[in-house]
């Protein structure tokens, strides 16, 4: 696999080429690696619409990227209009996906990158643009140092969905955490399947054995049973969109997890760099929730044709802050988060 990196973290989601943005196409995982190279900032935008590229920082960088893409494409057409000519290619890369702020924090770093340029726009962006994705790893690595800090003698974790380096620009983010922990001694790691898409069944437990980490896959229905058993003591998510109250947008089921956990008596921590933090929504009731197609759930082994059955595939949900115990940023750890103690980053410089 030629897009690797180093140590126990061996994949990479997404890469500049010369020929441009190389992609590893998430749809296929795991039963084919395939790669793409986009050149067009529209198959960016479409890139992260069908998911071939997921996880809320990997979407910004791509968008990012993408940026770059159509900073070329306009300057080409017309030299002396571009900024304004742009504005559509921001439009299409900000509508490919509603809930993960990551995309929306990107796109405004590059505008900013923008409105300070003359000239061809397109190698400073490209700079700006792979500064971006570097600082996310870098983020990544340390934030996965903290989390793994609080883990202590913590026998097992339970993670949900992809949050690796599939899902962010490499390191991961509850996958860092857990990667971080894992070089300081061996957990059992639980990563729930992640229905309807898989992202679990299909992504985390691949990712994980291409650095040979061991983890035990199970149905998200047995997280209740799992935690009765006493096998884990923290849960470990990420994070689309963290609201300035420190309630979180998730992939679906990560609330229910987080109900299980505070049941049970085990801890919830929620990973993710404050490129996540959306300081503009002050509660979780007012991020945008992305439902997905009907046809995610009513697959093959469904009714499909039935006409008196539809479904409903809310492909997020909001994780209420009192239920959360530590969010773990690069910028330092936030026990019992609210508001007050969220802010307190601020004050942590560069937020
Ligand atoms: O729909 P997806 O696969 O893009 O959802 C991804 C998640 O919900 C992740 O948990 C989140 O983006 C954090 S990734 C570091």
């Amino acid at each position: 696999m030629p897009m690797t990196s180093s140590g126990n973290d061996s994949v990479r989601a997404l890469e500049w080429s010369e020929a441009g943005l190389r992609l590893l196409d998430q749809r296929k995982l795991p039963g084919r690696i395939e790669y793409e190279t986009l050149t067009t900032s529209a198959g960016v935008a479409d890139a992260i619409a069908a998911m071939r590229v997921r996880g809320a920082p990997a979407i910004g960088i791509a968008a990012a990227y993408g940026v770059a893409l159509a900073a070329r494409e306009r300057y080409a057409e017309d030299s002396e209009q571009w900024k304004q000519r742009i504005e559509a290619d921001l439009r299409r890369l900000a509508a490919a996906r509603p809930t993960a702020v990551n995309l929306f924090w990107a796109l405004e770093r590059m505008r900013a990158e923008m409105s300070r340029l003359d000239g061809d726009p397109f190698l400073p962006l490209l700079a700006a643009a792979k500064r971006l994705h570097d600082e996310d790893i870098a983020a990544n690595r340390t934030l996965g140092e903290l989390g793994a800090a609080l883990l202590n003698d913590a026998a097992g974790v339970l993670t949900h969905c992809n949050t690796g380096s599939l899902a962010t620009g490499g390191y991961g983010t509850a996958l860092g955490v857990i990667r971080s922990a894992h070089k300081r001694g061996a957990r059992r790691i639980f990563a729930t399947e992640t229905r309807p898409w898989l992202q679990g069944a299909r992504l985390t437990v691949w990712e994980l054995a291409q650095d040979r980490i061991p983890a035990t896959l199970i149905a998200d229905a047995a997280a209740a049973y799992l935690m009765r058993r006493g096998r884990v003591q923290w849960v470990i998510v990420g994070a689309d969109r963290i609201a300035a109250n420190g309630d979180t947008a998730n992939k679906i089921g990560t609330y229910s997890l987080a109900v299980l956990a505070r049941h049970h008596g085990v801890r919830f921590m929620v990973a993710a760099p404050t490129s996540t933090i959306d300081w503009q929504t002050r509660r979780g009731d007012d991020i945008e929730i992305e439902s997905r197609a009907q046809s995610e759930l009513l697959n093959d082994y469904f009714l499909r044709d039935d006409s008196v059955i539809d479904a409903w595939n809310p492909v997020f949900d909001v994780t209420p802050a009192e239920l959360i115990d530590a969010i773990v940023t690069e910028k330092g750890v936030v026990l019992k988060p609210d508001a007050m103690r969220l802010r307190q980053l601020w004050g942590s410089g560069g937020v």
